[in-house]
Formats: structure tokens, C-alpha cells, sequence
């Protein structure tokens, strides 16, 4: 299975995704990471393990459909076969879609459909909910609306900061992500 990373951010899920594949327990290889930011944690990440990377510039293109087919020209050179969302801070649009009809994953954190969008976690602690957690979807063209996977819930206690919840959701994030990806390669082998 030949995966490319999507990632805006400081890159742990990425990081995860890497070690998993180091420690046997996921049958992959990342081709390419892939980030709109040219400040993101996850770049320095990847070059030390020396992942190829795309950094691109929104701005620098004239549209999304633009840069997606650039995007989609890096991946297919690559032959990448799942895109896989990490952090990836923007909606994919309908070349991205087309090119990859289920198969582009994402991960949010907070149990879809609570709590979609920006700053999930911020949502449920200022919600004071009780149960939150992490959901993996197929990625459609809407926000955080795609077909679940799998999910995995974190429980908030009273005495829980904003970080407290971040730290806790992130765990099970590094193990749910790897072991989602892992359950589809051996589907698609199987099939
Ligand atoms: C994760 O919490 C993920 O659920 C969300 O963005 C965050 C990325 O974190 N979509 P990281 O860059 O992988 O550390």
C-alpha cells in the first residue's frame, strides 16, 4: 500500500504512521508528504526520514483545482494508491475526489458527527461533554462529513484541561490511525 501524507501541522499522526511501518505492524510505504504550510512541524519530520515533500503555497496558484491537479500529478508519479489525511487544514475538492473516489482518509478528533470542524477539542471542553474520541472517515466533499470508519472514545474527567484532552485524544489517535490503514490494505488484499 503506497501512501501519501497530507499535513498542515506539527505532524505526531504522521509520526505515528512512520513508526508503525518501522515496527512491522503496518504493511505500507509513505511516497510523499505532502503540506500547504510552509512553517509545519511535520515537514522537518518527514525530511529526516527522508520522505520525499511537497510544500506548496495556495496563494501562488489561481484556484484549488489548480494546485490539486499539481497535487495529483506528484501522486500519481509516485504511484501513490490512498492519500492519507493528517492534520491537512483544507477541504479536498473534486480532483483530489475523483482521482481517489474512497480513497482518501481522514482523522478528526472529537466522535463525528459531534463536534466537525476546526478546534474539536475546544468544542467538547467548553461542551463539558463527558465522552469524546477520534473518528477515522472516508473523506467526501464536505467537512468532517464522510463515511466512518472506525471510532475510539476518550472519556473527560472533571479535573481535565484543554490540554489534558488534547494529550489523551493524540494517543489514541497514533494507535487508532495505523491500525485503520492496516484493516483496509488487508481488505484490498483479500479482495
Ligand atoms: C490531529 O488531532 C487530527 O485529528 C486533526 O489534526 C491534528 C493533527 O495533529 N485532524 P498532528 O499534526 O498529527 O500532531
Amino acid at each position: 500500500m503506497n501512501l501519501a501524507i497530507f499535513a498542515s501541522g506539527t505532524g505526531s499522526n504522521f509520526d505515528a504512521i512512520m513508526t508503525a511501518i518501522e515496527d512491522g505492524k503496518l504493511e505500507a510505504n509513505v511516497s510523499l508528504l505532502v503540506s500547504d504550510r510552509i512553517d509545519a512541524g511535520v515537514i522537518e519530520k518527514a525530511q529526516r526520514r527522508q520522505i520525499d515533500t511537497v510544500v506548496f503555497n495556495p496563494k501562488s496558484f489561481a484556484n484549488k483545482e489548480a494546485f490539486e491537479k499539481a497535487l495529483l500529478k506528484d501522486c500519481k508519479d509516485r504511484g501513490v494508491e490512498w492519500i492519507i489525511l493528517a492534520g491537512y487544514m483544507r477541504l479536498i475538492g473534486s480532483t483530489l475526489l475523483m482521482a481517489y473516489e474512497h480513497r482518501i482518509l481522514n482523522i478528526h478528533p472529537s466522535l463525528l458527527p459531534a463536534f466537525p470542524g476546526k478546534d474539536a477539542i475546544g468544542q467538547a471542553y467548553d461542551k463539558q461533554v463527558k465522552l469524546t474520541g477520534v473518528t477515522v472517515h472516508y473523506v467526501d466533499d464536505g467537512m468532517d462529513t464522510g463515511p466512518i470508519i472506525d471510532q475510539e472514545a476518550v472519556r473527560i474527567h472533571e479535573q481535565d484541561t484543554k490540554d489534558d484532552i488534547k494529550q489523551k485524544i493524540q494517543a489514541v489517535e497514533h494507535e487508532l490511525y495505523p491500525r485503520v490503514i492496516q484493516s483496509l490494505t488487508i481488505k484490498e488484499e483479500s479482495r
